[in-house]
């Protein structure tokens, strides 16, 4: 695991977020267990796990809305959850529920969320005017928001979560219900706002979106397993993945299966693509394994993907635990 500490700060932008050995226990269960969380300014920060790893519960904690079991947290300066109020002005939070009256049109929830934050009614109308031109709903400004597409909802619920220019946003699988060219969409705009000078806490299971963050943490079944750039902590696994190609796929797949060392083996259209434990002679062992086997097979050292990052930090703690 790399340490929190040695997180690079750019600029002068300092920290937005610390969080040092935050654990949160609901009855017998540890969901988070002694995480570190260190997060820079005008970042985008993403969140990985499995179903049930602690993200979202990670994430209330970080902005206020849950009291953590043990733990130290700083966001924007403030101890939270003591200084939670005074914090609630300076944060947004999504979640993947949308978070939009549907029976309200797009201009009356985002006048409704500017009333939320006091906005005075000259502000109001400025902002939401901007907000409208920036986030694309001229001419719709009179919809319902219930008759949106996904993707338009989710691009509302943004903007309402930005109206008051907040610091930091949580954003918590905010594009899980949204088709593709929406994702990239979405995307575009946590960039805009990122090169604004926003910090922005992203959680999400996809491996395209994680890509693209900053920085990225795992966790698994509350323990933070990684924490890195998703560059390096792809370069960390070297000499790790490897393809193989070969004739009958699927029998080279059992062959490799299960032997010592592999971690996973998928396949992908006509070839397997196989990640190794540390220390392992990857291609070597694989090759022999091929051979004993009577397969014909190409074994070739590929770069490690963040496809192969999740599955080294997830699959290397709980191997009984299907996470492919
Ligand atoms: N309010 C709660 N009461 C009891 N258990 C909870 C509560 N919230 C979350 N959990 C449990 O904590 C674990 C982590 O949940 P969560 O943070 O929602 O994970 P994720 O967002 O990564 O899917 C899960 O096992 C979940 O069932
Ligand atoms: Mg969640």
């Amino acid at each position: 695991m790399a340490s929190a500490e040695s997180v690079a700060v750019e600029g002068d932008g300092g920290i937005a977020i610390r969080a040092r050995g935050l654990v949160k226990r609901f009855g017998d269960l540890v969901a988070v267990d002694h995480v570190d969380l260190t997060v820079p300014r005008a970042n985008v920060y993403g969140f990985l796990g499995p179903n049930g790893s602690g993200k979202s519960t990670t994430m209330r904690m970080l902005c206020g809305l849950l009291t953590p079991t043990a733990g130290d947290i700083d966001v924007l300066g403030l101890r939270v959850p003591e200084q939670a109020d005074a914090l609630r002005l300076r944060i947004g939070y999504m979640t993947q529920k949308f978070s939009l009256f549907e029976d309200l049109t797009v201009r009356e929830n985002l006048e409704f969320l500017a009333a939320v934050y006091g906005l005075s009614r000259q502000q109001t109308r400025a902002r939401v005017d901007e907000l409208v031109a920036l986030y694309h709903f001229e001419g719709r400004e009179k919809q319902l928001a219930g008759t949106l597409s996904g993707g338009q909802k989710q691009r509302l619920a943004l903007a309402g979560a930005v109206i008051h220019r907040p610091e930091l946003l949580f954003l918590d699988e905010p594009t899980s219900a949204v088709d593709p060219e929406s994702r990239r969409d979405f995307w575009e705009k946590l960039f805009e706002l990122a090169d604004a000078g926003t910090t922005l806490l992203v959680s999400t299971h996809y491996m395209d979106e994680a890509e693209r963050c900053h920085r990225i943490a795992i966790l698994d079944q509350g323990v933070l397993v990684a924490d890195g750039a998703p560059g390096q902590l792809a370069a960390d696994l070297r000499g790790r993945s490897v393809e193989i190609r070969a004739a009958q796929p699927r029998r080279a797949q059992q062959a490799l299966s299960g032997l010592p060392g592999v971690l996973s083996v998928a396949q992908i259209g006509n070839s397997l693509r196989v990640l190794s434990a540390p220390g392992e002679d990857s291609a070597g062992a694989l090759r022999s394994a091929l051979h004993a086997a009577g397969l014909e097979a190409e074994v070739l050292p590929v770069e490690s993907n963040l496809e192969d990052v999740f599955v080294a930090a997830t699959r290397g703690r709980a191997p009984e635990e299907d996470v492919a």
